[in-house]
């Protein structure tokens, strides 16, 4: 759980927020053990604004990842951590490539001061064909 924190806490130093401010990283566990991380890409046309989340996923996905066990997030204004819950747009996504009651969802507002859900527990009735 730390070193995948420290990790999203990394990757939130690349965060693009010029807009809100506030700054998402995110450091993604595949099955095989490899990392993924991403941050928040936002856009002056604020829909292209892409989550941290969707990142770390979206770059894992893309070099042929399939199988995840816990995404670590965090995010805050400037210098204050909030621990941010996924979107759900974000978790729709999760919920393409993960199990809901297995994947876990490490909401952190440092290495030591976490929250952990399952999947399910943020995702109740997610859409599926
Ligand atoms: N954001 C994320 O990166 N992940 C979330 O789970 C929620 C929101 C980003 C999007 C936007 O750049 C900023 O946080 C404010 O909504």
């Amino acid at each position: 759980m730390k070193n995948l924190i420290g990790r999203a806490i990394e990757a939130r130093k690349n965060a693009y927020a010029p807009y809100s401010g506030f700054m998402v990283g995110a450091a993604l566990e595949c099955g095989d053990g490899s990392i993924y991380t991403g941050c928040n890409i936002e856009n002056a046309a604020f829909t292209p604004t892409n989550c941290a989340e969707r990142t770390a996923f979206f770059k894992a996905v893309s070099e042929g990842k399939r199988k995840f066990c816990r995404i670590a997030i965090v995010g805050g204004k400037g210098g204050e951590m909030t621990a941010p819950a996924p979107c759900g747009v974000c978790l729709q996504v999760m919920a393409e490539f993960c199990e809901a009651e297995t994947f876990e969802v490490i909401m952190a507002v440092s290495e030591e001061n976490y929250s952990v859900k399952r999947l399910g527990e943020l995702l109740p009735c997610g859409f599926s064909l």
